[in-house]
This record gives C-alpha cells, structure tokens and sequence, in this order.
C-alpha cells in the first residue's frame, strides 16, 4: 500500500464529475487500499478518489472510534436508493479544506447501493455520522464540496484563506476530517 498526495482546495481536479468504473477489478481494489491508508494516515474518516486526484467513482469510508475496531467500508459506484425526509446537522469538515468546519444540513439516514471491494453489489442502511460522511464523500464524485453547502460569504471567506495559504505555501495541521 502507499500513501497518496491529498489535494487540497482550490483546485479544478476537486470540482470534476468523476467517472463510474467499470468493475472493481486489481487497480481500482489497489486504488481503495491506498486510499484507506492515507485517510488513516491524515487521520480523517473518509476519503474520495479525486481527493487523490482519480476522477473516478470510489470512495472510502471508516466512522469507527478510537476505542473501536476498525470497520472500513470500500464503495465503487454509489448511488442513494432511498434518503429519509429527516434532516440531521453535522459540523463537518474536509481533509481537501483543512483547518476549515461548517454545518451541513442533509438527511439523517440513506441507502447506498455500491460495488465492494470485491465487485459485489450491497446495498447499505446508515444514520448518524456514518449517513453524513457517505453523502459527504459522495458529493466529491460530482465536485460538490461542503462548503457548497455554506453561504456564498462563509464559503469564499474559506477558500481565499486557503488560497493565500497555499500561495505563501504554508504547512496545514491536518486534523479535518473527510
Ligand atoms: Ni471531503
């Protein structure tokens, strides 16, 4: 496994419609775990494949705790199959936006159909935040961010002061999360 560059915002790769893959064949599999490492590694609770600049559908996903084994759930080709009236209110976070939160609001439970690890269709029932965090790594596969869910004067206030980092090039401590 490696460790895969994150990219971080602006940058037009996180803005992309990602395309669906065709079956989760030895590359994509390598994608994931690589992918999994480095959202470990951040540390951060989900991850997008063009955050690590593949335009491509697959997303990784761990909502287990500290004290708790780990669960990682591998997921090509999401798509929501039934999403509650309910609305639930996270203060998110963004391993692309790092340093930067904001409330998003977005159902409080789904199911998500997607290719496994092993190319096997499974369809999911979630809540909470592991609802939240799917959704969140969803909207990076069509270039949604969460701070396209803020604002117009919160959201430009976010990515000129991560533009102006990253012009004077400064290091980020990167306890976001997704
Ligand atoms: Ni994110």
């Amino acid at each position: 496994m490696a460790l895969l560059p994150i990219i971080t915002a602006p940058d037009p790769r996180l803005k992309k419609v990602c395309q669906p893959v065709a079956a989760v064949d030895g590359e994509i599999r390598r994608l994931m775990e690589d992918m999994l490492e480095t959202m470990y590694n951040a540390p951060g609770i989900g991850l997008a494949a063009p955050q690590v600049g593949v335009l491509k559908r697959v997303i990784v996903v761990d909502v287990s705790g500290d004290e708790e084994p780990e669960a990682p759930l591998f997921m090509a080709n999401p798509e929501l199959t039934w999403v509650s009236n309910e609305d639930a209110r996270y203060e998110e976070g963004c391993l692309s936006l790092p340093e930067h939160y904001g409330d998003v609001v977005r159902p409080a439970a789904i199911k998500v159909r997607y290719l496994d690890r092993e190319n096997e269709i499974r369809e999911l029932e979630a809540d909470g935040l592991l609802a939240t965090c799917i959704q969140h790594e969803m909207d990076h596969l069509e270039g949604i961010l969460f701070v396209d869910h803020l604002t117009a004067l919160k959201r430009n206030m976010i990515l000129r002061k991560l533009l102006k980092a990253k012009k004077a090039d400064k290091p980020l401590a990167s306890y976001a999360t997704a």
